[in-house]
């Protein structure tokens, strides 16, 4: 038994910093014989029902931690038990939300042991986390033009504007027609926009000064162009993050920028319109974190439309809220951020629930972000179609190359993955 190459036998973390410039948890994780390391990404838009991402005291408390806690509870055992790992790591931990060690540093070491489990094994990190089973890619839905809390309330108040080439047939294509429409629509800003200086917020997507609807416009101009071009199908999404434009006083989402407020009843209208003009696939957040009820009368309307209604800080990956969302018919797809939960297992199960109830799991980046490329991995390995990974970035792209090492890697067998039936018209 002590002989296995997988036993555990060093855990060692340090301070990095992420694509913000913010500080960072790094784990390593060493066995016998192999070798893995990640870093904790973070978000700026966060849910309330998040784990806690770092203890009082920050990344310096959390490498600490790590020596103290971490490394002395996870040296002898096996990388390749993921579960018992993550159970040590609650137990170590012993808050509910990971407030003692934080969810990143969760997030960091877990991942780290999957990484030098698989390296250990002398498999890739997908066939560790997915097993033999696994052929299916995802496509990359990028963000194009960005606004909200990425571009420090000057860019549009929507969050996000992104692309998904649900036509593209392999992942080159897909990669390939997201770069275009990027492309595309920063030549188009430079039209539209007087006051476009080329400038990019803290995922890669354009900073515009234009509002939602003429943004909106010139993206969906470029899909139309770019897909005309290529000849498949390349429609525009939106992640609205609207729990950061809600007031709890004024009991209304309130666009800065554009000078709007919108009631409840309102805000639905305005995404339905949205939704219909603009021929949208995809709208994450569309009303603030506990509107459950909201969403469902949204995600009904949508469902006619072909388009997917996506929970990000409404489920925080978080099993109960997910199966919340669907009993209530919230939405038809769940953002998947491994840090939002701590663990690899828990991520595990929020993925399989959500498949269970007939909901899309979209792997998802954070704004700030590591250089790691696991987030590929965990995308074709948890299975899930669709992964939200940037379009331009060396961080973001860090995780798309990954994409074609692993085509590469899967050949012939490879490929793209079945996105529902509803939204392929
Ligand atoms: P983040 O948000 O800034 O919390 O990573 C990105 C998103 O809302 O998808
Ligand atoms: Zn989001």
């Amino acid at each position: 038994m002590g002989l296995r190459p997988s036993i555990i036998e060093d855990v060692r973390a340090q301070k990095v910093f992420d694509s913000r410039g913010s500080e960072a948890v790094e784990v390593e994780v060493f066995t016998r014989a192999g070798y893995g390391r990640a870093t904790a990404p973070m978000g700026a838009s966060r849910g309330r029902g998040e784990a806690v991402p770092y203890p009082k005291g920050g990344v310096d408390e959390a490498v600490k931690k790590v020596e103290d806690l971490v490394a002395p509870s996870l040296s002898g055992l096996d990388a390749t038990d993921q579960r018992l790992v993550d159970s040590v790591l609650h137990e170590v931990d012993g808050t509910p939300d990971f407030s003692n060690i934080g969810g990143n540093t969760a997030y960091a070491a877990s991942m780290a042991v999957a990484v030098a489990a698989a390296n250990s094994l002398g498999i890739s990190l997908f066939k560790h986390l997915g097993g033999p089973m696994v052929y299916e890619l995802p496509y990359p839905l990028g963000n194009v033009i960005g606004g909200g809390k990425h571009t420090k309330g000057r860019g549009p108040d929507i969050q996000e504007m992104l692309v998904l080439p649900i036509g593209a047939e392999d992942v080159l294509e897909a990669l390939q027609a997201n770069f275009l429409v990027h492309r595309r629509v920063g030549k188009l800003l430079l039209k539209a926009d007087p006051a476009f200086t080329g400038g990019r917020g803290d995922e890669g997507a354009w900073a515009t000064t234009l509002g939602t609807e003429r943004a909106l416009e010139v993206l969906s101009r470029a899909c139309e162009e770019v897909s005309g071009e290529l000849g498949f199908e390349i429609r525009p999404g939106l992640d609205v993050a609207a729990s950061t434009l809600w007031r709890e006083e004024k009991n209304a989402y309130v666009y800065e920028r554009e000078g709007v407020i919108r009631n409840r009843e309102d805000q639905i209208k305005f995404i339905l319109g949205l939704m219909e003009r603009f021929n949208l696939v995809y709208v994450e957040d569309p009303l603030m974190e506990e509107d459950f009820e909201g969403f469902s009368e949204l995600a009904e309307e949508a469902s006619k439309m072909g388009c997917l209604i996506c929970g990000d800080d409404l489920f925080v990956t978080n099993r109960d809220r997910i199966a919340r969302g669907a009993e209530l018919g919230s939405a038809n797809a769940v953002i998947i951020k491994p840090n939002q939960v701590g663990t690899l297992s828990d991520t595990l199960e929020a993925v399989e629930l959500a498949r269970s109830k007939g909901m899309v799991p979209v792997a998802s980046h954070r704004s700030g972000e590591s250089t790691d490329p696991h987030l590929a991995h965990l995308a074709v390995g948890l299975k899930c179609p669709i992964i939200k990974s940037g379009v331009l970035g060396g961080e973001r792209v860090a995780k798309l190359n990954e994409l074609i090492r692993i085509a590469e890697e899967l050949g012939e067998v490879g490929r793209m993955a079945r996105l529902p039936g509803a939204i392929r018209r």
